[in-house]
């Protein structure tokens, strides 16, 4: 058994039912962990459970935006799983703009999924680890914010400032947690573009917007930003998350951690 071994741990995912957050339930599934996927798509959160390697992972309807939803989703993870050791607070929306269009209901919709879906994301998955808790044996949250918020990158300034917020929710949170005895580490990563459907779309609405001729043209200078030569891979930010649940991150908290291939150094 080595340092990044999950056996034994239970996890829950958001956003598990497609993208960087399928990817990462896999990996976490793959290092041993038991997972729940908690989404809003019901029908294809359930798929994304039914294809993890393992028995015993399961998904539960959650929309990260609605403490109710959390409440329930969480106990319904507990009583699933037998516990809670790794939250990962993934999931996340984006809407491209410039800053002279900006629609004020897409700003409510990143600020309520990106900054609230978060921190409600916090609040109950220390609630949960903390010693008092329905889980109760601390552990470990990784919070997915973005290259988007160490860059100025045209035509996502309110989805940067939300990424930003979820980098200072994940310095406080591990503050308090260290502080007040929680026993759970809390850190965040910053992924680079990865061509999931986010991904995807957003090189084509900069595009759209006349920030870059076409959408190959946008990929191609992120690519050109990026030391390591590519676009991010599911796989790459997947394995980050693992070493971050697992105790091989034991003395890590209150860290963001680049996973750019050196986008935003
Ligand atoms: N793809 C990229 O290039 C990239 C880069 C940096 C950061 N990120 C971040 O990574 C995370 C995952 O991105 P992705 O590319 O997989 O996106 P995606 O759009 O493919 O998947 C997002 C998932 O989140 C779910 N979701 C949205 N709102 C929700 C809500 N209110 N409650 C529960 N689930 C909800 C969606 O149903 C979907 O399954 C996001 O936080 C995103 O901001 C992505």
């Amino acid at each position: 058994m080595t340092v990044y071994e999950l056996s034994g741990r239970k996890a829950l995912v958001t956003g598990g039912a497609q993208g960087l957050g399928e990817g990462m339930a896999q990996a976490l599934a793959r290092a041993g962990a038991t997972v729940m996927i908690g989404d809003v798509q019901d029908e294809a959160g359930a798929v994304a459970a039914k294809g993890l390697e393992g028995d015993g992972h399961g998904f539960v309807h959650l929309d990260i935006t609605d403490d109710d939803s959390w409440s329930s989703a969480v106990a319904t993870t507990v009583d699933h799983l037998g516990g809670l050791d790794i939250l990962v607070n993934n999931a996340g929306v984006e809407i491209t703009s410039l800053v002279t269009e900006l629609d004020a209901a897409d700003v409510r919709t990143m600020l309520e999924v990106n900054v609230l879906g978060t921190a409600l994301g916090l609040k109950h998955g220390l609630r949960t680890m903390r010693p008092e808790g329905a889980a109760g044996n601390g552990g470990s949250i990784v919070n997915v914010a973005s290259v988007a918020a160490t860059i100025a990158f045209p035509g996502i300034s309110v989805y940067s400032a939300t990424k930003s917020a979820v980098d200072r929710l994940t310095r406080v949170a591990a503050m308090e947690s260290g502080k007040l005895g929680y026993g759970v580490r809390v850190n965040c990563i910053y992924p680079g573009l990865v061509p999931t459907a986010m991904g995807a779309g957003l090189a084509k609405d900069v595009a759209e917007l006349g920030l870059f001729a076409s959408p190959e043209e946008a990929v191609g200078a992120v690519i050109e930003l990026t030391p390591a030569g590519r676009l991010g891979e599911v796989g790459d930010m997947a394995d980050v998350v693992v070493f971050l649940a697992s105790d091989a991150a034991r003395f890590v908290t209150g860290a963001g951690l680049s996973v750019d291939g050196g986008m935003g150094m």
